[in-house]
């Protein structure tokens, strides 16, 4: 047994599959919160954030449970939307569990050379991060490279441009 703690995710890997467990951060937001009032800046740090007052509160929420977005998401787009690279997430516990096939894990040669959606990426000239280059994100199953990280923001965005991911989080019966 193996455990890894992803920065929203703690994942076990156990047997053949991936147990991944959201993280909740309520320390991340009181703290963040406790600055910004010695700052005496609470109110700008929170609209630049979410543009307004309540929309920087939603932002610390959504931080505070980013793991199960991030793992409701997954579940959502391996059902809806479904694509060879991606790692299938086989069963979902309301985002707070979620459960992979386990995959082994590969050397960012292998990635560079057989990135299995970059260019899909780099056509609708979004913007990812370092995560999609990062080979920490992707194993190899089946003889082919998959994501085992696929629920962030930017790439619901890109895969489900018509549904917001709030819609998915705040709707339960979605899935
Ligand atoms: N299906 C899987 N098979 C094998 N290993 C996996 C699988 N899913 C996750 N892992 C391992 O667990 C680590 C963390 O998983 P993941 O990237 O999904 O979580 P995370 O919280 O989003 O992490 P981070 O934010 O650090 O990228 C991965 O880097 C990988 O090593
Ligand atoms: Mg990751």
């Amino acid at each position: 047994m193996h455990v890894s703690k992803g920065t929203t995710r703690f994942v076990i890997l156990v047997g053949n599959k991936a147990i991944k467990i959201a993280r909740l951060r309520p320390l991340w937001v009181v703290l963040r919160i406790l600055k910004w009032s010695l700052q005496g800046q609470i109110r700008t740090k929170l609209e630049t954030r979410g543009s307004t007052v309540p929309g920087g509160i939603l932002f610390c929420l959504r931080r505070m449970l980013w793991g199960v977005i991030m793992n409701r998401n997954e579940m959502y787009l391996w059902r809806h939307v479904r694509k060879p690279w991606m790692m299938p997430t086989l069963y979902s516990f309301f985002g707070i569990i979620n459960i992979q096939p386990r995959g082994e894990p590969i050397t960012k040669e292998e990635l560079d050379a057989e990135h299995p959606f970059l260019p899909m990426i780099e056509a609708v000239g979004t913007r990812c991060g370092t995560d999609v280059i990062n080979p920490e994100n992707f194993c190899r199953y089946d003889g082919l490279i998959k994501s085992v990280d696929y629920g962030s923001d930017e790439m619901f965005g890109v895969l489900c441009p018509h549904i917001s991911t709030t819609q998915i989080q705040i709707r339960h019966g979605q899935y």
